[in-house]
């Protein structure tokens, strides 16, 4: 989950520079660069985040790489920080992925006279190419046969002193090429040089390419040189800026009532060719992890209600549970803001194993799931930076409500709730946003806080205590209210903050469990459209139908981002977490 990137052209150590800083929130606890300058490689390796790192390099490069890392293999250090050097130092290279075989790769190397300088699985490839290009002579060969011995996904850039070329390659791991005026771009993605180029090729799993004043693409595992075709980005360097916000978190909680009426704007072909297959499947499973499993489990409530579908949902680490009932009668809908996210990815590999049709809702245009989807429906959020979803949640249930009443024929409906939500999402923004501070002032001393919804609101139960969690580092849970005297009442005491969930359909089972936590104690929360004395908070917030699941969550992504700012936080980049989680 680190963020990579190369260029070749001019000034290239100063654009990697700026090219990870916009990578930063792939990976955030070291970041590195290098650049052959004479006869060696100038190396800057750093701890912590590239954020507030003023460029203070010589530029004399026309090639460079760099990497900002999310530790996998070695500890936070500036030894396993990247780039990682072959032995005879001839060799750099970034690395994002994990070398699964990387015993036995380094014990061969160790048993041909390699040593090893860091504890990362990285190092190694940097040694195998050492060891390869003493076969082949030439460094793409030796990089290409290198990946051939390596298990796992990758994105490498590397660089060979004396070649003036940037070769790299990808399995699993994204990394996409950027062609600007006379120079080239490599990066994990694009917004590491879209404000200067908006042509682009992403490179496809077990592709090499090759930058040395034009491109070349070929197979890793035959070696054949392929044809490939730019593609033009449809958004720019703005879009990736917080504006007037502090932060990504805030700039995208307030984007919502623009990128919900974008969400419901999709091509109608593609609209009914997932209406077709959705009516047609003799079984239909939502796949996804974290913020996007939460959606799915929404839409299964949209499904059930409202089109009359039944529909599994997997967490997507989780789906060898199915894999059994899988075959080509099946529809398998994976949903993802990334579309980089390896164990969804993983199971979308075992659904075409199985020749089920596989269909994805993703944000991130070009993205792996996107392009090995039979069909794909853009989240249409922009660019989302900020580590936590807000926005793409959003949308994510927005498209699935829009798809729900697609498959009955109705997406007008769909489209009214949603632009009624749009509209009302804009006010509560601005009612709620000072309340939301207060109480986060109360909550921020906490240890424990529970959320509580029935029926369509446990995903957002769900889904809220993810925020919370997240962002402010306190353990939040969130759950069926219906299972509350089945064991979690037990951790009510005097104090404990219960945030409760509240729709027209479930008013009154939810208050009366807000009561029982209440009479042991507990501090309740209500959001709800109804002020009720029995909530020691409540904010009030507008009903909205099929769509409450909206209303109920964007004013606790700005609880749970208030509570941060209170423990003085960084929103944006929480600790131990990354935007994109490509491994395993
Ligand atoms: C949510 O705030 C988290 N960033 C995380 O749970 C995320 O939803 C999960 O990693 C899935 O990411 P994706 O939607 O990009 O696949």
């Amino acid at each position: 989950m680190c963020g990579i990137t190369g260029v070749f052209g001019t000034n290239a150590s100063e654009k990697v520079f700026h090219g990870l800083k916009a990578l930063e929130y792939r990976g955030y606890d070291s970041w590195g660069i290098a650049f052959p300058q004479k006869d060696s490689f100038f190396v800057k390796k750093e701890i912590g985040k590239i954020g507030l790192a003023k460029f203070s390099l010589p530029t004399s490069s026309t090639l460079a790489i760099g990497h900002t890392r999310w530790a996998t293999h070695g500890n936070v250090s500036k030894k396993n920080a990247h780039p990682q050097f072959s032995n005879d130092k001839k060799i750099a290279l970034v690395h994002n992925g994990i070398v699964e075989n990387f015993e036995e790769l380094k014990n061969k190397l160790i048993s041909k006279g390699f040593s090893f300088f860091s504890d990362t699985d990285s190092e190694i490839i940097a040694n195998l190419i050492q060891f390869n290009f003493k076969k082949t002579g030439s460094f793409e060969a030796a990089v290409r046969i290198s990946l051939k011995e390596i298990e796992g996904g990758y994105a490498i850039v590397a660089i060979h002193l004396g070649e003036n070329k940037l070769v790299c390659a990808r399995n699993g791991s994204p990394l996409v090429l950027g062609f600007g005026e006379n120079e080239f771009f490599v990066a994990s993605d694009v917004s590491a040089f879209v404000s200067y180029t908006k042509q682009v090729l992403f490179l496809n799993d077990s592709e090499l390419a090759v930058i040395d004043g034009e491109v070349k693409v070929f197979s890793v595992d035959s070696g054949k040189e392929k044809k490939f075709s730019l593609k033009k980005i449809n958004w720019d360097i703005e879009q990736a800026k917080k504006g007037e916000f502090k932060h990504f978190m805030t700039k995208e909680i307030f984007e919502q009532p623009e990128t919900l009426k974008l969400a419901i704007k999709q091509p109608e072909k593609d609209v009914s060719k997932f209406v077709k297959l959705i009516k047609s499947s003799k079984k239909v499973f939502l796949v996804g992890c974290g913020t996007s499993y939460h959606s799915c489990l929404s839409a299964a409530y949209f499904f059930s209600s409202i089109s009359n579908v039944m529909v599994e949902c997997c967490i997507a680490s989780e789906f060898s549970r199915v894999e059994k009932f899988v075959d080509k009668n099946s529809l398998i809908i994976a949903v993802s803001q990334s579309g980089e996210t390896a164990d969804l990815l993983e199971a979308i590999k075992i659904a075409k194993k199985n020749n089920a049709k596989v269909l994805s809702i993703v944000n991130v245009m070009g993205s792996s799931v996107m392009r090995i989807s039979d069909c794909y429906l853009l989240m249409n959020s922009g660019p989302e930076i900020c580590v936590l979803s807000t926005k793409s949640y959003t949308s994510q249930i927005a498209v699935f409500l829009l798809l729900a009443y697609a498959v009955i024929g109705k997406e007008d409906e769909a489209k009214r709730i949603i632009l009624k939500t749009a509209s009302s999402v804009n006010s509560l923004l601005k009612t709620s946003d000072k309340k939301m501070k207060v109480l986060a002032k109360k909550l921020a001393k906490k240890n424990d806080i529970f959320v509580i919804g029935r029926h369509d609101a446990f995903p957002v139960a769900l889904e809220a205590a993810l925020k919370i969690k997240e962002v402010s580092y306190i353990h939040a849970e969130g759950f069926a209210g219906g299972e509350l005297k089945h064991g979690t009442i037990a951790l009510i005491d005097k104090g404990t903050p219960a945030i409760v969930i509240s729709t027209p359909e479930t008013r009154k089972l939810i208050v009366s469990n807000a009561i029982e936590m209440q009479s042991r104690g507990a501090f309740t929360i209500g959001f709800s459209s109804v002020e009720n004395s029995n909530f020691d908070f409540n904010l009030v917030v507008p009903d909205v139908g099929f769509a409450d699941a909206i209303t109920r969550i964007v004013p606790i992504q700005l609880l749970a981002y208030y509570i941060a700012i209170e423990k003085n936080l960084d929103p944006d980049k929480p600790r131990n977490l990354a935007k994109s989680v490509t491994v395993k």
